[in-house]
């Protein structure tokens, strides 16, 4: 039997088990994934304790993304770049970190099957923290040209376009909200990553000027219509709430486990019976 976990503080509202257990015992996998509640200062016992039970790899949730890349002993270059870590496998001993969420929010806009050209798409991303920061890696490493920032403190948009020259990539235009908001016709991908919209009926900008033919990414799955989402399909634009992307990066942390390329049909069928959709 082999064994798997997602750890986080909070951890009871993950939909990554659902997904994951459906998905071994719908390929024939012996296997169990569990969410575990880990609190930071118990992050490093639990990592020991892994290693000891012989565990074959896990999840990272909030908050221990950063932190567990000191734990662990190999990091995948995307993830290094990042500087967060979602996934880990334990290779014969050797507990190795990968990022899927930035990869799997890229193969979410693209499996939305429009002309989501990397050379022409203008994408405004907005918000600067850690899901944003991943985004806007897999964006770059998959050739989107152009990228802007839009982040309520500007300077947390800095620090990530400054960092990119060092790591090989483009630097990108930053924006303030408002001033985002007044352009946003110059946009063809507009993709939200911050929390705006999750707790609240908020919308992190207005979206007065929309292009009709945009599409607009929102990476909350719950609710599954923020309020982003619900005003931008009134225009007339395509949206994407938050639930491939989440559905995507789990796919990918499977490939990496077992080699295998889960039923994404049945994972999506899966979170969205969860989030009652
Ligand atoms: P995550 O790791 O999920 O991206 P995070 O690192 O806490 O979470 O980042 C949250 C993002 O949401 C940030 O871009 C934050 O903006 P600031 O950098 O200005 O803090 C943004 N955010 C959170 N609440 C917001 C609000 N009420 N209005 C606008 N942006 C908000």
């Amino acid at each position: 039997m082999q064994n798997y976990y997602v750890i986080g503080d909070p951890i009871k509202q993950s939909l990554s088990p659902v997904m994951h257990n459906a998905s071994f015992q719908a390929l024939g996998i012996d296997a169990t994934y569990q969410a575990v509640h880990v609190v930071p200062k118990e992050l490093s016992d639990w990592v020991t304790s892994f290693r000891k039970q012989g565990g074959n790899g896990f999840n990272v949730t909030i908050p221990h993304k950063v932190a567990i890349m000191s734990l662990i002993d190999e990091i995948d270059p995307a993830a290094v770049s990042i500087g967060a870590v979602n996934t880990v496998l334990n290779q014969n001993g050797k507990l190795i970190g990968y990022n899927t969420d930035g990869k799997g929010f890229v193969a979410s806009l693209h499996s939305l099957g429009l002309a989501v050209s990397p050379l022409t798409s203008h994408i405004l991303l907005i918000g600067a923290g850690g899901a944003a920061k991943g985004i806007y890696y897999a964006l770059c490493e998959s050739g989107f040209q152009h990228i802007t920032i839009a982040n309520r403190s500007v300077e947390n948009a800095v620090v990530i376009v400054e960092e990119a020259p060092k790591k090989g990539l483009k630097p990108n235009a930053i924006l303030t909200l408002q001033q985002a908001e007044q352009q946003l016709d110059r946009f063809s991908i507009i993709i939200n990553t911050t929390s705006v919209g999750m707790a609240d009926d908020l919308m992190p900008l207005q979206l007065d000027k929309l292009k009709q033919q945009a599409i607009v990414c929102d990476i909350i799955y719950n609710p599954l219509e923020t309020r982003l989402l619900m005003m931008a399909s009134m225009r007339g634009a395509t949206t994407q709430n938050g639930v491939e992307m989440f559905v995507r990066q789990g796919a990918l942390a499977f490939e990496i486990w077992t080699g295998q390329q889960p039923n994404l049909d049945l994972m999506r069928k899966v979170v969205d019976t969860q989030l009652g959709g």
